[in-house]
């Protein structure tokens, strides 16, 4: 999930699609690579004190459950020095990070890595180690504001990784459909992206905003609300796509 803006639904996103696609079977991942350790403490985990991805042991030291869903978590890291180390990389880091990445991508079918609102390190050190690129976008004034420059990063990390990365799509988050705006940002999105952007959009839902406070996934806090529906058919629309 990428985008350097703040608040579009990277995290919302992150953790209930993670959810959904864990209780649609498949074996799945959230890592947390966010400093602000949002996508940890929604599920109702504890950061860790050092981030799994510097550390020397294997990743599968530092996957926790998200009880009592079928969810794995790697959960994120506050610390500044992890943050200076995954940012100014050495080569011995970066390997070690890339090699955590690999080794988790293996054991998964799918594994979902919550990015900060940056286009910085860490965000390009998740862009090279992916296979696919989801960008939430708020239905709001300026949505599109600022994408050409995450565009650009996308396209310097598809070269990189010598096309292993690709678009994997764009999400329309926060949506109001009785909002005369919405519909123009929805038009202007999909005018640009084509087939790119998801069909499903995900609705204002104040059940999605409050589920994080009780630590709980959208679909163990409000499973029959507006918001978990949005994520389970986002997931199936993920999986038509796989
Ligand atoms: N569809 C939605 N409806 C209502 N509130 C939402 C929705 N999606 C996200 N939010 C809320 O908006 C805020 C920002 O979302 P978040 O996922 O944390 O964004 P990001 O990770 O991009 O910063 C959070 O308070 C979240 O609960
Ligand atoms: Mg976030």
């Amino acid at each position: 999930m990428v985008n350097q803006k703040g608040g579009v639904g990277k995290t919302t996103t992150a953790v209930n699609l993670s959810a959904a696609l864990a209780i649609a079977g498949k074996n799945t991942l959230l890592l947390d690579m966010d400093p602000q350790c949002n996508a940890t403490t929604s599920v109702g985990i504890q950061p860790t004190d050092r981030h799994a991805l510097i550390g020397e042991n294997p990743i599968e030291d530092n996957i926790r459950r998200v009880e009592p869903s079928a969810l794995s978590i790697v959960p994120g890291s506050r610390s500044f020095q992890d943050l200076d180390r995954l940012v100014n990389s050495t080569h011995n880091d970066a390997t070690r990070v890339k090699n955590h990445l690999d080794h988790a991508f293996n054991q998964f079918d799918f594994v979902l890595i919550d990015c900060p609102p940056s286009v910085g390190s860490l965000t390009q050190a998740a862009l090279t180690a992916s296979t696919e690129v989801l960008i939430p976008i708020q239905c709001e004034y300026f949505a599109m504001e600022g994408l050409t420059q995450l565009i650009q990063t996308i396209k310097k990390a598809i070269e990189t990784t010598r096309g292993r990365l690709s678009f994997g799509g764009i999400l329309l988050t926060m949506y109001d459909p009785y909002l005369e705006l919405t519909k123009e940002v929805d038009e202007e999105v999909r005018d640009f992206f084509g087939e790119s952007v998801f069909e499903t959009v995900v609705p204002l839902d104040v059940a999605l905003t409050e589920a994080p406070s009780h630590g709980k996934t959208i679909f163990q806090y409000a499973p029959r609300s507006r918001g978990a529906y949005a994520y389970s058919q986002l997931c199936m629309e993920v999986l038509q796509r796989d």
